[in-house]
């Protein structure tokens, strides 16, 4: 096991909004991030994924408050910490946030490069305009992007340089952990495609460490990311390697998502798919014992008395439902339903995802390498 870069211990957080109501949207979430890999987190909306990301910064203002659990970077344990502590020594160069929609948010008339000495300043003052220039043109350089971006204005750019430049001004201290909340959503598939090479790139150039990934488009996941994990109603219900969530998906809730990852596309038979009924509960009071009770198929009486434990199986895998999974499997098997009998289908057109992905990823590099006409 290589060295852990992030771990999170039983995070609790919650909104409190205006009329005093609490809305708790991440409900003793664990997890672990080894360096050099990526984490994919998959949800439905509204079932806390961008809460998850926020909170993971330990940088809370309301209405986002936390309540109990750690966050442990590289040793360090940030919970608890004051908020300015935490915007001083541990934003930008121990975790990074790249928060959805990003790119709307620039400030229009501010330049690029002010917003990289921004992020600099806020650590250290004492770094010259000068030698803030020559890093960032650097940085930009090795990773494709045009140096004549740093003197444009946000408007200026197009959507997929502006999410580039988001990216790259993020992630200008070589933060330990990057948190990236829908990074490639609202693009079209080519700059896309370069939102996820310059991502690769970042990691494989070392100018970070770890990554989380959250996005609605699970082939995106699967390409990119080592590991996924699923959260529904503010908890994580399953986590696994890339692999063993989309094809073998345990928990009832991801077995439902991950059925969704074959869209229909040209050159895909008649695959029957099976949608999840219902919407997820309302996490201002939610319900005691499994929160997806209301909606799973397989559900029991005593599914809905009390917590559920954590089911650690299949060599560090973990799922949170009353039963076991070899129950779960048999009964999938014996159903012929969902993920085991669209598997092959599945793993086809994965197949196929993959190559238009690398295709892709190929003539947005030449395109890149053209120096970027896009901008
Ligand atoms: N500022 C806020 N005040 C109160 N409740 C909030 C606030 N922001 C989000 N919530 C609630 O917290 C829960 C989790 O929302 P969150 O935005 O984290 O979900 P999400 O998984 O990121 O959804 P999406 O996929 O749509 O981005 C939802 O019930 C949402 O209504
Ligand atoms: S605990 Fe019960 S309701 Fe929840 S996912 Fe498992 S079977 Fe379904
Ligand atoms: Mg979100």
């Amino acid at each position: 096991m290589g060295k852990i870069m992030l771990e999170v211990k039983d995070l609790k957080t919650k909104y409190v909004t205006r009329f005093k109501e609490n809305v708790y949207a991440v409900d003793g979430v664990s997890l672990e991030i080894e360096e050099g890999k990526s984490l994919g987190v998959a949800g439905e909306s509204g079932c806390g994924k961008s809460t998850l990301a926020l909170s993971l910064m330990g940088y809370y203002f309301a209405p986002l408050h936390y309540i109990s659990g750690e966050i442990i970077i590289d040793g360090k344990n940030i919970s608890g910490m004051k908020p300015d502590d935490v915007r001083k020594n541990i934003l930008g160069t121990e975790v990074a946030y790249i928060p959805q929609a990003a790119m709307n948010a620039l400030n229009p008339t501010q330049k690029v490069i002010r917003f990289i000495e921004d992020v600099i300043h806020a650590h250290d003052k004492s770094v010259s305009k000068k030698d803030i220039f020559d890093m960032a043109r650097k940085r930009f350089e090795i990773l494709g992007l045009p140096q004549e971006v740093l003197n444009r204005y946000s408007v200026e750019l197009s959507g997929g340089m502006k999410q580039r430049t988001v990216i790259a001004i993020s992630t200008i201290l070589s933060p330990k952990v990057l948190i990236a909340d829908e990074p490639s959503s609202a693009l079209d598939v080519t700059s896309q495609k370069m939102v996820i090479k310059m991502m690769r790139d970042l990691m494989e150039k070392g100018y970070i460490k770890s990554m989380i990934f959250i996005t609605h488009e699970l082939p995106l996941l699967y390409n990119v990311t080592d590991h996924i994990m699923v959260m529904y109603a503010g908890q994580i219900v399953e986590r696994g390697t890339a692999r063993e969530m989309v094809f073998d998906p345990v928990h009832p809730y991801s077995k439902g998502l991950m059925g969704s990852i074959i869209v229909p596309e040209e050159g895909t038979r008649d695959v029957k798919l099976e949608a999840i009924p219902g919407t997820p509960p309302n996490l201002k009071k939610p319900p005691a014992g499994c929160r997806f009770a209301a909606r799973c198929k397989y559900v029991i009486p005593t599914c809905s008395l009390g917590e559920r434990s954590r089911r650690v199986f299949d060599d560090n895998r973990m799922h949170l439902c009353i039963h076991s999974v070899d129950f779960l499997r048999e009964t999938y098997a014996k159903e012929g339903t969902g993920i085991a009998a669209i598997k092959s289908q599945k793993s086809e057109n994965l197949k196929e995802n993959k190559k238009t992905s690398e295709k892709t990823q190929e003539n947005a590099s030449n395109k890149s390498s053209e120096n970027e006409s896009e901008v």
